[in-house]
């Protein structure tokens, strides 16, 4: 059982690929089949055989559209030309999950694994091969221990849920992971996982203490039984390489009791250019208790009527009182004209909120939301600089940006903690020397791929603009920001050398542990994605 066996793979190909040539009344027998026997394999591998029936959705079942779509979060990936999964499982137990790998290698069937469903190009939820779904939303205990300072969370629970869990036993204790609430924990902590308190307190990463996975054999490993290496991978490697992690165990941070935000908006005839080329002189050099953002949109002029502009926003935590803050950026940043009455000082967790973009009016527990809000569709690319760009070069990306008329970039200032973390502590490589990450993101409402077809190439023209300015040999990226225009691995012949394409973007030179890793837990390559790491050719 061990072993995957190449030949049901065949079969279940060849059936599929027979699909369109047959009729729909013909079709859905093959289909049901392969539900039947999926159905079997499970009853067979569970300690609760009669419990299966309540976790498999086949096509054809009433429920297969709603909870598909339910942690499908951009529309780009949802569209009636959209490959579907043949099966969706919704594991409730972690007999069921080792089941579901089982199974699925055995019957020959490619697994995607969703938790929160943020990815960017939805690779956990769409394949062009045939494919099942395992579904980790029904994992969302989050067991929160103020004594010992730890949690253990499970990956199909929300950032949102694990800041009000620990906020429910603790006004003091928080945990630096991303501003989203809705984004699921598999895919960020697998991934890195970065927010507003990464310059004091690092990534998520840098605070996992123990992890529970099931590996391609369906064994169920925590730290020690998993080895220093795989340990290693699953904190910033991208977990679907290598497994099924069903939870991390987190050391909880010390937050004060007030915190202050501010937001800051300056166009370009308010000379937002000079701001946001002093911004790179502070953000990422400032005191590690202040996070302060920029983000950069295309506006129509209040001024110039009919006439485009960028607005530089200037978001910012402070990990301490607004006086404090007030008297450190007027020092640092002076053009930024920072008042007191322009901050808020309120707890942690409204922080947490004002930062998710909730209105004032909702209640806290809008928190534990995992719909708050509307899936449109959206393209976003990452990069990383190193140097400041010249004020000339800034001017001239403004003005492109102006020209383009709807991709916006967020500068996410890195330094302080980012400084000290070593580039091979973790698989995530973009520590010390590395001033801020770029993101660029468009998004858009209207159907129809005319529009997709010109946003998707102003974004790319964008980051073509960005070349000279940011980091190269290799153009770094960020795996939880993920770019399929970056690279692809089709599972062919040559899965070694399209995996080194976008993994030394992502990983740089942390790419051959990774790939060592791999080949020992996953020689047979079953974990493959569209940007799996790959297995060393010679082995696979
Ligand atoms: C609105 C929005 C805001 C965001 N904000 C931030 C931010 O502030 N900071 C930041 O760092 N990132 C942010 N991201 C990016 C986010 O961290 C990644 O998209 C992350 O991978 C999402 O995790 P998920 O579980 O929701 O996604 P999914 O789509 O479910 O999974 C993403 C990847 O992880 C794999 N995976 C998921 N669960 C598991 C598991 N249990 N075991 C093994 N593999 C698994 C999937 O197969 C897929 O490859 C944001 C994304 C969105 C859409
Ligand atoms: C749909 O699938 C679910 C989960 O397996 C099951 O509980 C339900 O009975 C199915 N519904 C129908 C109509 O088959
Ligand atoms: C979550 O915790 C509850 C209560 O302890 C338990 O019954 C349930 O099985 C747990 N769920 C998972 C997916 O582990
Ligand atoms: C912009 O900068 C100029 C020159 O430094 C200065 O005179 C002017 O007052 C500034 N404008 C704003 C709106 O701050």
């Amino acid at each position: 059982m061990d072993k995957s066996n190449p030949l049901p793979f065949l079969s279940v190909m060849i059936i599929l690929l027979l699909l369109p040539h047959v009729s729909n009344s013909q079709a859905a027998p093959s289909r049901d089949s392969i539900f039947v026997t999926f159905l079997q394999c499970l009853k067979s591998h569970t300690t609760q055989p009669d419990q299966v029936s309540n976790i498999v959705y086949a096509q054809t079942n009433a429920s297969y559209t709603s909870i598909f779509e339910a942690f499908v979060r951009n529309a780009r990936f949802n569209t009636p030309s959209t490959t579907k999964p043949l099966l969706i499982v919704t594991p409730l137990h972690e007999n069921q999950v080792q089941a579901t790998i089982v199974c699925s290698k055995t019957i020959g069937l490619h697994l995607k694994i969703r938790s929160g469903g943020h990815d960017f190009e939805g690779i956990s939820y769409i394949s062009e091969v045939p494919f099942v779904i395992l579904d980790m939303f029904n994992f969302q205990n989050i067991t929160v221990d103020i004594q010992n300072e730890i949690a253990v969370i499970q990956t199909g629970a929300s950032l949102g849920q694990v800041y009000y869990r620990i906020w429910e036993k603790s006004k003091v204790h928080g945990f630096p992971a991303g501003v989203c609430s809705t984004v699921g924990v598999g895919g960020h902590l697998s991934g890195g996982g970065y927010g507003n308190m990464m310059r004091k307190f690092g990534l998520s990463i840098d605070n996992v203490v123990d992890a529970k996975i099931v590996d391609v054999n369906g064994r169920v490993l925590d730290k020690n039984s998993m080895g220093e290496d795989l340990f290693w991978a699953i904190r910033g490697g991208g977990g679907a390489s290598f497994g099924v992690i069903l939870s991390y165990t987190v050391k909880l941070v010390s937050v004060p009791e007030k915190v202050a935000v501010f937001q800051v908006d300056k166009t370009l005839d308010q000379n937002a250019t000079d701001l946001v080329f002093q911004w790179q002189q502070v953000a990422p050099h400032t005191d590690d208790r202040l996070f302060m953002r920029l983000v950069l949109q295309p506006v129509s002029s209040k001024t110039l009527k009919g006439q485009k502009t960028i607005r530089a926003s200037f978001q910012a935590l402070f990990l301490g009182g607004a006086d404090e803050l007030v008297t450190l950026l007027e020092k640092e940043f002076p053009l930024l004209g920072l008042k007191k009455e322009t901050c808020k000082e309120m707890s942690w967790i409204e922080s947490v909120f004002w930062w998710a973009n909730f209105n004032d009016g909702s209640s806290l527990n809008a928190l534990l939301e995992r719909n708050h809000y509307k899936v449109h569709s959206s393209k976003r690319k990452s990069d990383y600089v190193q140097s400041p760009i010249p004020k000339d070069g800034l001017k001239w990306i403004l003005k492109k940006m102006v020209e383009l008329g709807k991709v916006e970039l967020v500068f996410n200032p890195y330094g302080g903690k980012m400084n000290e973390v070593a580039f091979d502590a973790t698989p995530f490589p973009h520590r010390a020397g590395y001033l801020y990450k770029i993101q660029y993101t468009v998004s858009w409402e209207e159907k129809g791929d005319d529009v997709e077809k010109s946003l998707l190439s102003q974004i790319r023209m964008l980051y073509s603009y960005m070349t000279p300015f940011v980091s190269k040999n290799p153009r770094s990226a960020y795996v939880n920001y993920r770019d399929l225009d970056i690279g692809i691995n089709r599972h062919g012949k040559d899965d070694y050398n399209d995996g080194v394409v976008y993994s030394i973007k992502y990983f740089n030179k942390n790419f051959e542990r990774l790939v060592n890793v791999k080949t020992k837990v996953d020689p047979e390559n079953f974990f493959w994605n569209e940007q799996s790491i790959p297995t060393l050719p010679n082995k696979a």
